[in-house]
């Protein structure tokens, strides 16, 4: 029988004891081998996908939703609110229904891909567009809820990370032990924090290591890298457009603590890993969760990490399906031939 994660690992989690087993089997996701881009990315180590666009609404924020939507829900909290670039709030949308809870998204205006948005309406949340950035709508819902008795469920909540890290338990779990490298896209910063979390309270645990931590940002949305905020993020990985992290510092200490660092990637670079995965592994994932790997390929690249005889681990965060429209706006649309077999024979043959 399937199980959610706070059935697996609740008992590895610090949430109240109020806290109620709400779930959608939420985690458990497939690591998934990729000899055939290990090689294109130079060969001579083992590289696997955690595959988290498999999760219920199709990211790993399902996960973090299971506890922070639950612990509200055993508090008695009647409204879920969260900033989003569209991933966060189409899971609490879904979580907070299945609690009977409402849920208030607020989004920034415009650059939130198709299958996002309409995940959060299909679930029946308020969608509020603010004109203006995800970090001005974070703001916001900030100071809403030290008005307001509203469960705030950005990765500001600290329950979210306790679900977050279930990820890293459940790939030392499929592995035996912690990987090498972890690459991640990082926007927020809550995911990378969560991770680094969850692989040292199992490494205290079971002994099952530490990776080093390979964080990656949006070169146009890289204030982890560049060193201050950035009020203008911009990157077609909506999902990461983010100028300033809630959890930065934190990310920072992880990366470094772990051994790793906090690199930035251009949108070209994002765009020809999301195309790479998808034709050579049949994997396709929305163009942040693509970051993680971009960078790996340009650290290896520029020779400034030897990953050789090693296991890696890629995240690839949310599902191609998000975000459709940015592959059909980049390749030329399909031909169309009269419904004539003549017509299609001469298209195979050129
Ligand atoms: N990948 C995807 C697909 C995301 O949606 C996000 C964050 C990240 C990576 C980065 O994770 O923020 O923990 O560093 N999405 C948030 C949202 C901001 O609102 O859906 P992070």
């Amino acid at each position: 029988m399937a199980k959610g994660i706070l059935e697996r690992y609740g008992h590895l989690l610090e949430l109240p004891a109020h806290t109620r087993p709400l779930t959608l089997l939420e985690g458990d996701t497939p690591l998934i081998p990729a000899p055939r881009l290990a090689e294109t990315l130079g060969g001579g180590f083992t590289l696997w996908i955690k595959y988290e666009g498999l999760n219920p609404t199709g990211s790993f924020k399902d996960r973090g939703m299971a506890a922070a939507i639950g612990e509200a829900w055993g508090r008695g909290a009647r409204v879920a609110i969260c900033a989003s670039t569209g991933n966060t709030a189409a899971s609490a949308a879904a979580y907070a229904a299945r609690a009977g809870m409402k849920a208030v998204v607020l989004i920034p205006q415009g650059k939130v891909a198709a299958g996002k948005l309409a995940g959060a309406l299909a679930y029946g949340a308020q969608v509020v567009q603010v004109l203006g950035s995800f970090d001005d709508a974070l703001r916001l819902v900030v100071e809403i809820t030290q008005r307001r008795p509203l469960a705030l469920v950005n990765s500001i909540n600290p329950y979210r990370l306790e679900g977050q890290k279930t990820a890293a338990f459940e790939i030392c779990d499929a592995l035996g032990e912690a990987p090498d490298w972890l690459c991640l896209p990082v926007g927020n910063a809550g995911n990378i924090t969560a991770y680094w979390m969850g692989f040292k309270q199992y490494d205290s645990l079971k002994g099952s290591g530490r990776p080093r931590l390979l964080g990656v940002q949006a070169a146009g949305a890289a204030p982890l890298v560049v060193g201050h905020p950035i009020e203008h993020p911009e990157t077609v990985a909506t999902a990461i457009r983010i100028g300033r992290p809630a959890r930065g510092e934190q990310a920072l200490q992880a990366a470094a603590e772990s051994g790793g660092r906090i690199i930035a990637v251009s949108d070209e670079e994002i765009l020809a890993m999301q195309r790479l995965l998808a034709q050579q592994e049949g994997i396709w994932v929305e163009p942040a969760s693509a970051a993680g790997l971009a960078g790996l390929a340009a650290e290896i690249r520029a020779g400034r990490l030897d990953v050789r005889g090693q296991r890696v681990v890629a995240v690839c965060t949310g599902h191609g399906l998000k975000d459709p429209q940015i592959v059909t706006q980049q390749m030329p649309a399909p031909l169309q031939i009269p419904p004539h077999l003549e017509a299609l024979e001469e298209i195979l043959a050129a």
